[in-house]
């Protein structure tokens, strides 16, 4: 039978005769979030035991005596009976605390030249760039999804808004291919900070290195990052690299936000543009003609938890003298909650994105009305009659104005109506004024047109591929 395990005072608590106050311990306790890093702590401990026996800091026969044990912790934590223990405050020393009970005494050497706060700015790092791998690769496939769809879509016309008024007609290939260039700059933020963050602080020990032979090249390689930290102070004290990670979620829920907005505009019954799938839609309990875009609606929502952490986190950090301070324990809830909230948005609006259906007709409709080839009239009037813009501008305001009256759309105007305004104006000038002739005009490099969306997808493809 286990002998009775140490108390979290045990671990350092010489000095110490009263226990810990009830409530000090639940202010002080991290474990219930920062159990997630215990992958990462195992996966710490082994480099650091590894390279101090390479080093002669500890023996060998002590190291595979850890590395066993570890070995025994990682498949209790994996089968789900690990007896985590809120006494033992962390994940750090509910490892070191469980690895004594497994192997005795050599456990106690695992600390040698570390701290807990070079432990968890390792932990913590290794499982930032862990999850900003994962939202990368999510982004990918929402990104895919989108491509899917614009390819599809090419040249499916629809209303191009500002100000959600009617503008000019745009190609819905154009308006999703719009959302697959700013998820890839969402993506290569996360890649970025990725390569940024990828240091290692472990061997930076409390705050100023330790007098131990120890090789921090060594540990670096081993858990994957491209070198140790160069200041020690900075190793323990820095934090940037979670709020830069939060901030490159926060840019991807507003981004999330807004193509969730839409599709809540699209989705509903005015506009009738997309009907999500049954697996993307919830009914109502008590109109049962509803189909609710409650992810999409969710998918908006969240982006403010993600935001809160991102302020929450600078708020926290505000301040703090080097190196380390407890406050920094705060930092982990709040990233994780901003990395799990994005984690379901991304994948709801892949989820949305790769099952609706286009209702093609309404969105053509839509795109007629609202004189939304205005722009093409005038433009028209500038390339065939010589006219300066302004002028042309003025003659297809009076233009809209008639139809306006006649409760038509431009292209409905007789040619005898359009002579009334500008009495050189033939047949020729319907073949400017369809949704059609106006989306397949707007070639310059970047416009909607079918051939410039159908290149955009090409070459995303391939550099997806
Ligand atoms: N649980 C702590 C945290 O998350 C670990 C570091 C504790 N270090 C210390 N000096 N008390 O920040």
């Amino acid at each position: 039978m286990a002998k009775k395990p140490a108390s979290g005072q045990e671990m350092w608590g010489g000095r110490f005769a009263a226990k810990p106050d009830e409530v000090m311990e639940a202010i002080n306790a991290s474990i219930d979030v920062d159990k997630r890093m215990a992958a990462e702590d195992i996966q710490g401990s082994r480099a650091h035991v590894r390279m101090l026996a390479d080093s002669n800091i500890v023996s060998e026969t002590d190291r595979d005596a850890i590395l066993e044990g570890l070995d025994q912790v990682e498949q209790e934590i994996v089968g789900g009976d690990f007896p985590f223990r809120k006494d033992l405050e962390d994940i750090h020393m509910n490892i070191e605390a469980r690895l004594k009970e497994i192997i005795g005494e050599p456990a106690g050497r695992l600390h040698t030249a570390r701290s807990r706060n070079d432990q968890v700015a390792t932990d913590f790092r290794l499982w930032t760039r862990q999850a900003l791998q994962t939202r990368a690769d999510q982004t990918r496939g929402l990104m895919e999804a989108l491509l899917e769809q614009a390819d599809l879509h090419a040249d499916t016309v629809m209303p191009g808004f500002t100000h959600l008024q009617t503008a000019q007609p745009v190609t819905f290939g154009h308006h999703l291919m719009a959302y697959v260039e700013m998820f890839s700059r969402d993506r290569s933020r996360f890649l970025d900070c990725q390569d940024r963050m990828n240091e290692s602080p472990l061997g930076a020990a409390a705050l100023a290195g330790t007098g131990f032979p120890i090789d921090r090249q060594k540990t670096a390689a081993d858990l994957g990052f491209k070198a140790p930290m160069a200041n020690s102070l900075d190793a323990v004290s820095a934090r940037d690299f979670a709020v830069e990670a939060v901030s490159a979620c926060s840019i991807c829920a507003m981004h999330l936000s807004r193509l969730a907005e839409e599709i809540v505009i699209w989705a509903s019954a005015q506009f009738h543009f997309v009907r999500l799938s049954d697996a993307w839609s919830t009914g109502s309990s008590i109109m049962p003609q509803k189909r609710n875009p409650d992810a999409a609606e969710l998918v908006r929502a969240k982006t403010g938890r993600i935001y809160g952490a991102l302020q929450a986190l600078l708020t926290v950090l505000k301040g703090l003298p080097l190196a380390y301070s407890k406050d920094m324990q705060e930092d982990k809830e709040l990233t994780f909650l901003a990395f799990d909230a994005l984690d379901l948005c991304l994948a709801s609006m892949t989820g949305m994105v790769s099952s609706w259906t286009v209702d093609k007709s309404a969105m053509r409709a839509a795109a007629a009305h609202g004189f939304s080839t205005a722009t093409d009239l005038a433009d028209y009037l500038v390339r065939e009659l010589g006219l300066p813009f302004r002028e042309a501008h003025h003659v297809t305001g009076a233009t809209v104005k008639l139809a306006e009256d006649k409760g038509c759309d431009l292209a409905e105007l007789s040619i005898d109506d359009l002579k009334s305004i500008e009495p050189r104006l033939t047949d020729a000038v319907y073949s400017v004024l369809t949704v059609e002739a106006s989306v397949n005009s707007r070639q310059s490099y970047g416009g909607t047109s079918p051939v410039r969306v159908r290149e955009q997808v090409s070459r995303w493809k391939e550099l997806l591929s």
